[in-house]
């Protein structure tokens, strides 16, 4: 039963959602329900070839259809210094193809027109001659000394892009050559896509009159947007004012700026009128930051026992086109280094090659925190071969190798100082609530009959909150984030904050802390994100980081009022500040019972009868740079059983315990688990996105992407245990991404569990049917 809105002490409470009665009468405003006067529309013409050579351009006709107003060409582009914009990973990224094609469905030109339907009908009669090259679409072949060199704009001729590593190598050597057991496993996370429901798009709007650019983007990060908007484009940044209105979804698809948006601004400001572009779902799977991608070789030295020593990991990671991931500057691989885990582990190496291809660029941290989600489902699945080549049960191999509560804060092989946790306990719940014990006995018995059920456990750490401004920053920008809060006369309160988001629910859950702090309802408070001419600065919603940067910006910065509202509230009690005691809704004054002055009576003093000397109004801005990152974990455990006919899994219970510290509002955070969990089973079981070996994408739109409906989803399980962390303002860590991240291990585990008895060890993601019953063919447990 969620809280009413009007009740005070929310924190920690299920206060409903006050974002959903306009999202439940489908009353949201998203970019695509923006309609300005005067409106033109843009539709891209994009490459049928994955490699080729532009030979010729030709735009005439398309230029003489009706309501066409502009035809836009990577060469226009080059004379604006415009046909290449910079990645967020210190690459660059064509915008417009010139001289050659490098992935099917890359942009080449812009149609811009009265109407979609006329720019689309245009765009057919754009004729380029295209020279077919040689398509490279696996990393391991674009590696290899003949292989084509794509990119030719760099002085690098080859197709690596980057080599990063992490740990130390003589170290880890040392203990491998030791070892009395060494597992070695080859794991692939397949290329899979955010593909939120509302697919990217923007309104570029220039007035010729004021020089002023209104951008109305669907954007996780507006003020990074327009910054970088700024720098590539050379407008004057307080001239763009960048507006994120409703988000229909983000999930780090809404994160890199995209060559459409560039070709949108250019036509905007050559046209001098507003230009809408949107993309079709399609154009959004094949063309925009796709995910993971990573083929990991991982190996565990340990003891007999299944005490582990040492974890080597090598990557090759697939980057298509443009190295165009959203990572921080410092991180090539993102936070790939988390991959030790939950485990006490003494020493690790981690190595990671980036590789150019064909495909889509992108490497965006799909509902994760820069490359977590691999390493989360690479330890996991790991540990669970180690168990079973050390013949210890997966749970006990865990508890044997947990980092203990004692040892935090805990310093990692590869460098992260873990804030908080408790695994032990976390993975305890879980077990009992499962009924771990009953479960593994229904399993022997299962298994003596014959039948295929299986157990999966992913006891997951995450790494998010990024960051700390002295190691993290995007193109140079600092990461931290912010909060500007205004009490009005009344008691009502105005707080906007520099992230945006996408569905979360900050609408509500940020106007619990500041209603917390403040001694209000959250119905006091409301929330805007979004409008970079309004909000202050920050680097946006993605990676989990929204609670643990802006979560703690939004409570520092009602602290920095309260301390304000202490002094009026003095002089409204006639006492000194030193006497005045905050009660977590009133003042009252020390050793004067019955008399106290709420935050209202405070705000409305502050506006009308301050003392004396003092500057009127009350409001604050803060901008908070975390002191470290928060280290939230879970313990999963999935229960599947396998038909034998068919090879379909069924995923007969699934139970999350997370542990994200301080919950802000439990229902926000079951809802989060649950929606992760789903698209956690999604990229399990449904998703990938296959090229054939001339570059043509195999999973283009939703009937090849296969979207987890109701019927597929399993029925979600959910509980908590509470490590707060330490450094934190009000001890909450983020959460959002957990269920992604923890999932797909328990997942895959359960599955492999299953098939144990066949002498399987590991099955590559997605397990579709046929996969588990090519398996059970080849043992002759089905014909
Ligand atoms: O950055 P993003 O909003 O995607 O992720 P998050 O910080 O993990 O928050 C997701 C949602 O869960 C937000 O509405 C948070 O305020 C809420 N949350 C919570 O209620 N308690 C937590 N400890 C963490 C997040």
């Amino acid at each position: 039963m969620a809280l009413h809105q009007t009740e005070l002490r929310p924190l920690g409470k299920c206060v409903g959602r006050k974002e959903d009665p306009r999202f439940i009468r489908g009353k949201g405003r998203y970019v695509d329900d923006i309609m300005l006067p005067g409106m033109l529309y843009m539709y891209l013409v994009r490459s049928p070839y994955a490699h080729a050579r532009i030979k010729s351009i030709d735009t005439s006709a398309a230029l003489q259809a009706p309501g066409v107003k502009l035809v836009i060409t990577g060469e226009d582009l080059e004379a604006m210094n415009l046909a290449w914009i910079p990645t967020m990973a210190n690459d660059q990224q064509m915008v417009l193809a010139t001289g050659k094609v490098l992935y099917q469905y890359q942009e080449v030109a812009a149609v811009i027109a009265e109407t979609r339907e006329q720019a689309v009908d245009a765009a057919q009669l754009i004729d380029i001659e295209y020279e077919p090259l040689p398509v490279v679409v696996d990393p391991f072949k674009a590696l290899e000394p003949d292989a084509p060199i794509l990119r030719e704009d760099r002085e690098k001729k080859s197709n690596h892009v980057f080599h990063w590593e992490a740990g130390d190598r003589e170290a880890t050597e040392e203990l491998f050559r030791n070892a009395p057991v060494v597992v070695k496993k080859d794991v692939r996370f397949q290329r899979v896509h955010p593909a939120p429901l509302e697919p990217c798009g923007c309104i570029a709007d220039y007035n010729p009159s004021t020089g002023k650019l209104t951008w109305y983007v669907t954007s996780q990060a507006p003020h990074a947007h327009r910054t970088v908007l700024a720098m590539v484009s050379g407008l004057p940044e307080h001239q763009i004012r960048v507006i994120s209105p409703d988000v229909g979804g983000g999930f780090g698809n809404k994160v890199p700026i995209y060559p459409g948006y560039v070709a949108a601004v250019v036509a905007s400001l050559k046209l001098g009128k507003p230009v809408k572009w949107i993309e079709t779902r399609t154009e959004n799977i094949t063309s925009t930051g796709f995910a993971r991608d990573y083929h990991m070789t991982c190996e565990i030295a340990a003891e007999e026992d299944g005490r582990v020593l040492a974890l080597r990991v090598k990557t090759i990671a697939d980057h298509g086109a443009f190295d165009a991931a959203a990572d921080p500057s410092k991180f090539p691989a993102g936070l790939f280094s988390i991959v030790t885990g939950s485990y006490d582990f003494k020493e690790a190496l981690v190595e990671v090659d980036g590789v150019y291809t064909n495909k889509a660029p992108g490497g965006v941290a799909y509902r994760c925190s820069f490359r977590v989600t691999e390493a989360a489902y690479l330890i996991e699945r790991v540990m669970d071969v180690l168990a079973r080549r050390v013949g210890v049960d997966p749970a006990e191999l865990r508890k044997r190798n947990f980092i203990r509560k004692e040892q935090f804060p805990y310093k990692s092989p590869t460098g992260w100082t873990y804030d908080s946790g408790d695994y032990e306990k976390t993975l305890a719940l879980a077990l009992e609530k499962i009924g771990y014990e009953e479960l593994r006995k229904e399993q022997a018995e299962k298994r003596a009959r014959g039948e295929f059920m299986g157990i999966g456990i992913s006891t997951f750490t995450e790494v998010v909150g990024a960051g700390p401004s002295h190691t993290f920053d995007i193109m140079g920008i600092k990461m931290f984030d912010s909060a500007q809060i205004r009490i009005h006369p009344t008691g009502k309160v105005i707080a906007r904050l520099g992230v945006r988001h996408q569905g979360q629910g900050h609408e509500t859950t940020f106007a619990q802390i500041i209603a917390e702090e403040l001694g209000l309802s959250t119905d006091d408070v409301l929330i805007e994100e979004g409008d970079t001419d309004n909000a202050p600065y920050g680097l946006g919603t993605y990676a989990s980081r929204s609670t643990p940067t802006a979560g703690g910006a939004a409570a520092l910065c009602a602290r920095r009022i309260r301390d304000k509202a202490k002094k009026i509230a003095a002089h409204l009690l006639e006492v000194g500040e030193e006497d005045v005691v905050w009660d977590g809704v009133s003042f009252s004054a020390k050793g004067l019972p019955g008399k106290s002055v709420t935050m209202k009576d405070v705000a409305f003093a502050a506006y009308t009868n301050l003392p004396e000397g003092m500057e009127p109004g009350l409001e604050a801005t803060y901008y908070y740079d975390p002191p470290n990152l928060t280290f939230p974990h879970g313990a999963y455990i999935a229960v599947v059983d396998i038909d034998k006919g068919t090879g379909a899994v069924k995923v007969r219970r699934f139970l999350a315990v997370d542990d994200c510290g301080t919950v802000i509002n439990p229902m926000i955070v079951d809802g989060q688990v649950h929606g992760g969990l789903t698209e956690g089973f999604a990229i399990a079981f449904m998703q990938d996105i296959p090229f054939d070996d001339e570059g043509n994408c195999l999973a283009p739109n939703w009937m090849d992407y296969l979207v987890p409906t109701a019927l597929d989803t399993p029925h979600w399980e959910t509980d908590r245990t509470v490590t707060p962390s330490p450094h934190h303002p009000i001890g909450a860590k983020g959460v959002g991404e957990s269920p992604n991240v923890g999932s797909p291990a328990a997942f895959v585990n359960a599955v492999v569990d299953a098939l144990a008895p066949l002498g399987v060890e590991h099955i590559d993601m997605p397990i579709f049917p046929w996969k588990v019953w090519q398996i059970l063919r080849e043992h002759g447990v089905t014909e």
